[in-house]
């Protein structure tokens, strides 16, 4: 049910909305997210998805460079304003007499581990937190104990990061690394069998994405992690795009260990991610700096990093504050609505292709991607920069130990505080491509694409 036009009014004065729209945004924020959040409370996220009144108020949340389309949030997003002004706070207090304020404000961080706990579906004693995905997912591939033949198999499409520490520990201890390869988008039963029909006695460890970075393809988790148990193997899930981004619980993925990138769906400050073990497993997993005997057991091991900006840290609070206000369904929801918008407009020109599934139930939210027949998506996404600044990442397989996949496509990932302008401008610009070509040697623009990052 929608709410009543009365309530409307009351929530625009309890926004301080009428007449001065973003101006009367005061330094937390919050406010007005909770506000709008409440207005919309009797409505079902997929109702408040297509509410433009609600996702304005989520827009003027952030300080964004509006003169460029950014349909890249899959590589790092902007954090909201609430968040950013806390790292000067925190970095501020800290800065007054660093040995004085630097100890007690990592003890209050603990506050931060149970709240991620809590909201994501674990205990806080299973709950690390770390600079990002690539270290969270190091510790416990270079953690793990493995002899040279022992076997793990992961995919051609996982982040190339992660398959260099592979290939590293290939290169320096002689372990065995098998490679599946997938077509996209491919089923769950597909990929569960891929799987099962790859193990051998040998086989240690799976590795493999919650969703990709690259089309977004889902993975069974679940079903996975419990093939994997019952087989006496270990699962690593590269889960760098997927907390934050749609709601799940990581005790119910049944998983060994999850690595995240904070500072891409939850919106936290750049430098923030997280590490979640199984209590059982944690001491199956040596931390990579050295942490003594008597933390074996302890989720603590993996944060003995030393010296370190807590403030990043701590502002990790008000993202999750920020995302909460919000709400883990209406967020996904409201992800999935911006990208049917622009798959759908696009996919009945028949030389257009999408190669996420888009069907329900939903198996993709805010990343999908798309292609245009006979036209190289590098020119493409040149295209767009140039005569729309539209950002947006070309995919292009490359070779070990690198991710290897043998097609091309544009990643196209949308954010809350992305505007139906914004898509319906994208969606424009991949018609006028597709009827009349893109320039294969256009001007190059200056920093791109050479430095955009998937
Ligand atoms: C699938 C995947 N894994 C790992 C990472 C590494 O994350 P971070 O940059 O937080 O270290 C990324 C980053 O894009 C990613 O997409």
């Amino acid at each position: 049910m929608r709410s009543s036009l009365w309530s409307r009014r009351e929530f625009l004065r309890a926004a301080g909305a009428v007449g001065t729209a973003a101006s009367v945004w005061n330094a937390g924020g919050l406010e007005r997210v909770e506000a709008a959040t409440q207005s919309v409370a009797n409505m079902t996220p997929d109702e408040v998805a297509q509410d433009e009144f609600f996702w304005r108020e989520i827009q003027l949340a952030f300080k964004l460079d509006r003169t460029l389309i950014n349909l890249n949030n899959g590589f790092t997003c902007p954090a909201p304003r609430v968040a950013v002004e806390s790292v000067w706070r925190y970095m501020d207090m800290v800065n007054m007499l660093p040995v004085h304020y630097q100890g007690p404000l990592a003890r209050n961080v603990e506050t931060i581990r149970l709240r991620m706990a809590a909201e994501f579906g674990c205990d806080p004693e299973e709950m690390a937190l770390t600079r990002g995905a690539s270290e969270a997912l190091q510790i416990v591939q270079n953690g793990i104990d493995l002899k040279a033949g022992d076997e793990v198999i992961t995919t051609e499409q996982d982040y190339p990061r992660m398959l260099t520490t592979w290939d590293q520990r290939m290169r320096r201890e002689g372990i065995k690394v098998t490679r599946l390869q997938f077509p996209v988008p491919a089923t769950q039963d597909f990929l569960y069998t891929m799987f099962e029909k790859a193990v051998t006695p040998r086989t240690k460890v799976f590795h493999f994405t919650h969703i990709t970075n690259l089309t977004a393809q889902l993975f069974p988790v679940k079903r996975l992690s419990r093939l994997a148990r019952s087989k006496g193997i270990v699962t690593i899930v590269d889960g760098a795009h997927a907390l934050g981004h749609f709601p799940f619980r990581l005790r119910d993925l049944e998983c060994d260990a999850y690595g995240v990138s904070l500072h891409k769906w939850l919106l936290a400050p750049i430098g923030n991610g997280c590490l979640y073990v199984r209590k059982d497993s944690i001491p199956k997993f040596w931390p990579l700096q050295a942490a003594p005997e008597q933390q074996d057991t302890d989720i603590r091991k993996f944060e003995a990093i030393g010296t370190h900006p807590w403030a990043i840290r701590a502002a990790l609070g008000e993202s999750l504050a920020f995302h909460q206000a919000i709400g883990a369904e209406r967020k996904a929801a409201r992800l999935r609505y911006l990208t049917l918008r622009w798959a759908n407009a696009l996919k009945s020109n028949p030389r257009i292709k999408i190669l996420t599934d888009l069907s329900e139930p939903a198996q993709a939210w805010g990343v999908a991607a798309v292609n245009i027949e006979g036209i190289d998506v590098r020119a493409l996404a040149r295209f767009l920069m140039n005569n729309y600044r539209i950002i947006v990442v070309p995919l292009v397989g490359g070779a070990p130990p690198n991710s290897v996949f043998d097609y091309q496509a544009l990643r196209v990932s949308p954010n809350v505080y992305t505007t139906l302008e914004e898509i319906d401008t994208f969606v424009a610009a991949m018609q006028e491509a597709a009827q009349s070509g893109v320039p294969e040697t256009p001007d190059p623009v200056p920093g791109y694409p050479a430095d955009i990052t998937v």
